[in-house]
């Protein structure tokens, strides 16, 4: 008898330790999220039908240098990230075409409230950076006035080693012009939504990569300054 409320009494000893080791639940929702972890935003749906022609947007399109103080709504945003890279099928392709749909490139917004990263699966955005950037982005590109004064900046960069992976030395040639096909939906729709843009190529790739602190292997192609048009 004495044995057995030994053991008991050992027993409730043990549950009631491991009991005090477990954490309070809210302890344990955190513990299971990555240490990394970044907020993420969904973007609203992408719009498939506009009240411009595709012939019209063409002949519109100009590139704009001068933008009023007006931000950019997310959606406006989300439909601009969706027009560069959205995802138009189950498996995967997108707006712009990709050799061998290895789809290299990634994109960047910078606004005045922040840095993010488009996220194609899913449309949406993860915030890198809570700070305006555009400043730092300015210098890095020659202080040419559109990225300071845009009210978004969005950046095309690309990782080359996915599509070397395949098609070796011809890779440089091909990212360079998916990076072409991007920005043309990205400034075509722009002029769709009544904004305007301008490419930018001139800028120091190193000093663009550590404004926004790219990861090493995400090369900047393109800075695309857009907003409203100061007429
Ligand atoms: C590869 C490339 C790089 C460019 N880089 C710049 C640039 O650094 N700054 C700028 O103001 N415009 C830049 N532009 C825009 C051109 O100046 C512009 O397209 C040209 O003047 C024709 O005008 P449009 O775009 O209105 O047709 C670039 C265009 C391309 C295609």
């Amino acid at each position: 008898m004495k044995r057995v409320l030994r053991t008991s009494v050992v027993v409730i000893l043990a549950i009631i330790v491991l009991a005090g080791c477990s954490p309070p639940p809210e302890e344990r929702v955190t513990a299971s999220l990555p240490a990394t972890a970044v907020e993420e935003i969904p973007l609203p749906s992408p719009t498939l039908k506009g009240e411009t022609s595709l012939e019209e947007t063409l002949a519109l399109r100009r590139s704009v240098r001068s933008f009023t103080t007006e931000a950019l709504t997310m959606t406006e945003i989300g439909q601009l990230l969706w027009a560069a890279q959205g995802i138009t099928r189950e498996w995967g392709g997108r707006t712009a075409p990709s050799a061998g749909a290895l789809y290299p490139l990634e994109m960047y917004v910078a606004t005045a409230d922040g840095l993010y990263h488009y996220v194609p699966r899913g449309h949406k955005l993860l915030v890198e950076s809570t700070a305006d950037l555009r400043p730092a982005l300015w210098s890095a590109g020659l202080k040419q006035d559109a990225i300071r004064q845009a009210p978004a900046v969005f950046v095309i960069a690309a990782v080359y080693a996915r599509t070397e992976a395949k098609y070796g030395a011809r890779a440089e040639r091909y990212v360079h012009l998916e990076a072409g096909h991007a920005a043309q939906n990205l400034l075509l729709q722009a002029v769709a939504l009544e904004l305007g843009g301008v490419p930018i190529g001139a800028f120091y790739d190193d000093q663009v990569q550590a404004a926004l602190s790219l990861p090493p292997d995400h090369t900047p192609l393109y800075l695309i300054p857009i907003g409203h048009p100061q007429e």
